[in-house]
C-alpha cells in the first residue's frame, strides 16, 4: 500500500447514494479520489461519473445499471436501506435480496484486490441465535426464489428488518469464505442509532427509551459521516487482511451488551409502552 486509504482513480459503486450513510460514504470517497457510481430509486444530487435509477425491489433494473457502469469495480458499497415501518416483502427485497443480487452481480467485474462493504444493523444481532434458518434461507439461490421464500415464511420474516439485516451479516460470513479465494473481500457493518432521514421512521416504530438504550454507552446518535469512513476503510487496501467481518459501529453498544453492561430497563413492557 502506497497511500493511505488508497481511492485514487477506483472506480467504485455507491448503493443508497441519495442520503443519509451512502450519501456521505459518495461524498468521502469522491473527496478521495474515486470514480464513483451511484445507485438509488431517488435522484442523487453529487457529480458522481454515474447514476443509476435503481430500484433494488426490481431485479431487471438492477441488472440494467450493473450493465451500462460494466468494465472494472474495485468496491461496492451496500448503503441501500428500508425500514421496518415499510412492508415486510420491499423490507427484504431492498436490505437482502436485492442487495445480495446486485452484488452477485457487480462480483463478476470485479479483480482480484477488490471489496464489498455492507450496512447491517445493531437491529440484526440475533444473528447468532438463528443461523440455521439463515443458512437455509441463503441456499434458495436468485432473486424470485428468495422473494417467494420469503413470503411463504412471513412467521419468520415479521416486520423484514431484523431478519433482514440478520441475513446481511450471515450471508457476508458464508460467502467470505469462498469470495477470498478469488481474492476479493467482504464485510459489513453494524450502525447504531444514526441522525439520518430514516431516523423519523425508528423513531415512528420504536419507543424513544429503546432507542436511547442502544446509544448507551456513548449517549449521543452517530452522524452519517462517522458511519461512512468505517465502510470507506473496509473496502480500502489497508482493511486487505480485513474479511467475513461485522464490523459494530455502535459507540459500544454491542460490547456494553455482550458483558452485560448495558442498562436494560426499557425493554420492561412498562417503560417500552
Ligand atoms: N439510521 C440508522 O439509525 C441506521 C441504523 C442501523 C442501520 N441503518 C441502515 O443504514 C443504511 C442506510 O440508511 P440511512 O440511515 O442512511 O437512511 P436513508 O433513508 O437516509 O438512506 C437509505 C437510502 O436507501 C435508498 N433506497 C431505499 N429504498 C430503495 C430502493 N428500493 N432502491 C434503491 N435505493 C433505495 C434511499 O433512497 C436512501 O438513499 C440502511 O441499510 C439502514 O437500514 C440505519
Amino acid at each position: 500500500m502506497t497511500k493511505f486509504p488508497g481511492y485514487d482513480g477506483k472506480r467504485v459503486i455507491v448503493s443508497g447514494c441519495f442520503s443519509g450513510m451512502g450519501e456521505a460514504t459518495a461524498r468521502l470517497l469522491l473527496a478521495l479520489g474515486a470514480e464513483v457510481h451511484g445507485i438509488d430509486y431517488k435522484d442523487c444530487a453529487l457529480s458522481l461519473a454515474s447514476f443509476h435509477n435503481v430500484d433494488l425491489r426490481d431485479r431487471v433494473s438492477i441488472d440494467a445499471a450493473v450493465g451500462a457502469i460494466g468494465g472494472r469495480v474495485d468496491a461496492l458499497f451496500n448503503c441501500a436501506g428500508l425500514p421496518q415501518t415499510c412492508a415486510p416483502l420491499d423490507v427484504m427485497k431492498v436490505n437482502f435480496i436485492g442487495t445480495r443480487h446486485l452484488t452477485e452481480q457487480v462480483i463478476t467485474l470485479m479483480p482480484a484486490g477488490s471489496a464489498i462493504a455492507s450496512i447491517s444493523s445493531t437491529g440484526g444481532l440475533g444473528w447468532s441465535r438463528r443461523i440455521p434458518v439463515h443458512k437455509e434461507f441463503l441456499q434458495v439461490a436468485g432473486f424470485d426464489d428468495a422473494v417467494t421464500w420469503s413470503a411463504d415464511h412471513a412467521d419468520i420474516v415479521r416486520e423484514g428488518y431484523a431478519f433482514s439485516k440478520e441475513a446481511v451479516i450471515v450471508w457476508t460470513m458464508q460467502t467470505s469464505f469462498h469470495l477470498i479465494k478469488r481474492g476479493i473481500r467482504i464485510n459489513c457493518t453494524a450502525p447504531g442509532p444514526t441522525q439520518t432521514p430514516m431516523m423519523k421512521d425508528f423513531e415512528r416504530a420504536t419507543p424513544m427509551a429503546v432507542l436511547d438504550m442502544a446509544t448507551q454507552p456513548i449517549n449521543r446518535r452517530s452522524t452519517p459521516e462517522e458511519q461512512a469512513a468505517p465502510l470507506v476503510f473496509l473496502n480500502s487496501p489497508a482493511a486487505s487482511y480485513v474479511n467475513g467481518v461485522l464490523l459494530p459501529v455502535d459507540g459500544g453498544f454491542m460490547s456494553g451488551m455482550a458483558t452485560g453492561q448495558v442498562e436494560m430497563a426499557a425493554l420492561s413492557p412498562t417503560k417500552a409502552a
